[in-house]
């Protein structure tokens, strides 16, 4: 499992030099399209290749999901790499400096390690099932708040202006009003990283990949935390909304959501 952490670590530092090398030069011609408000830039293409290139080398029968690459689901192996090249890429084009690359390995459906760059601190979080969560090789823990009243919270919100995005906007309403805060950074695996080492209690978000949260589910994990769906149901990558937190507030966090979570329709 080292040996996998290594190159996770290896491959995610080639993406952030790329990323930090051009970060406030990107013009508007650079910027992609994907969906309405979901950008992608060549730093996003160059540095999801430079990712692949080393995995590749390293381990040519494993496979990988990719954001900016097909495919996105992947059952033929049993080791694979899910990638998110450049985490936060509104952030990124918009010289907001908060953004991630974010490497996760999955065997056999499970996360078996995690490695999280966040940018520009270049704070590494990383883990390895069954031996800890870290960042910048310091043990991490999640925070032991259990006062909801008292904690700090962060969400995101997808690209979608749907049903669950308006749902989401309530509930920001509502634990803004429960709680000492909720903030909204840009970066899903950062926010992730943000519980493991306790400086927020919470986080949740309706529409999520598989590559936002394949790496910081097993940091947040390692760390002492718990991961769940919104409506308390165990989590998969491919389970688009996640709930993480320190463990403590999870349940009463659970008791806001439900109304929600009971008016949508999914
Ligand atoms: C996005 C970020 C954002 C979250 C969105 C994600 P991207 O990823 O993680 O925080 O709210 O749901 O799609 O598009 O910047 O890689
Ligand atoms: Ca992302
Ligand atoms: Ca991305």
């Amino acid at each position: 499992m080292q040996a996998l952490l290594n190159t996770a670590i290896k491959a995610a530092r080639k993406a952030g030099d790329i990323a930090q090398m051009n970060f406030d030069r990107i013009n508007a011609s650079d910027i992609k399209t994907k969906s309405y408000n979901e950008f992608a830039t060549f730093v996003d293409e160059q540095a999801e290749k430079a990712i692949k290139d080393i995995i590749q080398s390293r381990y040519p029968d494993h496979g990988i999901i990719a954001e900016e690459s097909q495919p996105k689901k992947s059952d033929k192996f049993d080791y694979v790499w899910i990638i998110d090249p450049l985490d936060g890429t509104t952030n990124f084009v918009h010289n907001y400096p908060s953004f991630a690359v974010s490497i996760g390995v999955h065997y056999n459906n499970n996360p078996v390690v995690g490695c999280v760059i966040e940018i520009p601190s270049n704070n590494i979080y990383t883990a390895i099932k069954s031996e800890g969560a870290f960042c910048n090789n310091n043990p991490i823990n999640v925070s032991s708040e259990n006062n909801l009243q008292k904690s700090l919270l962060v969400t995101g919100f997808g690209y979608d202006h749907d049903e669950k995005w308006e749902a989401n906007m309530n509930l920001f309403k509502l634990f803004t009003d429960v709680t000492q805060g909720v903030r909204r950074l840009g970066a899903a695996s950062v926010d992730l990283c943000h519980v493991a080492c306790g400086i927020v209690d919470g986080f949740w978000e309706f529409d999520l990949h598989p590559w936002d949260t394949a790496a910081g589910i097993l940091i947040v994990l390692e760390a002492g935390g718990k991961i769940t769906q919104m409506d308390g149901r165990g989590f998969d990558i491919f389970q688009k909304q996640i709930l993480a937190s320190n463990g403590h507030i999870h349940e009463p966090m659970l008791k806001h959501i439900k109304p929600i979570i009971d008016s949508l329709n999914c």
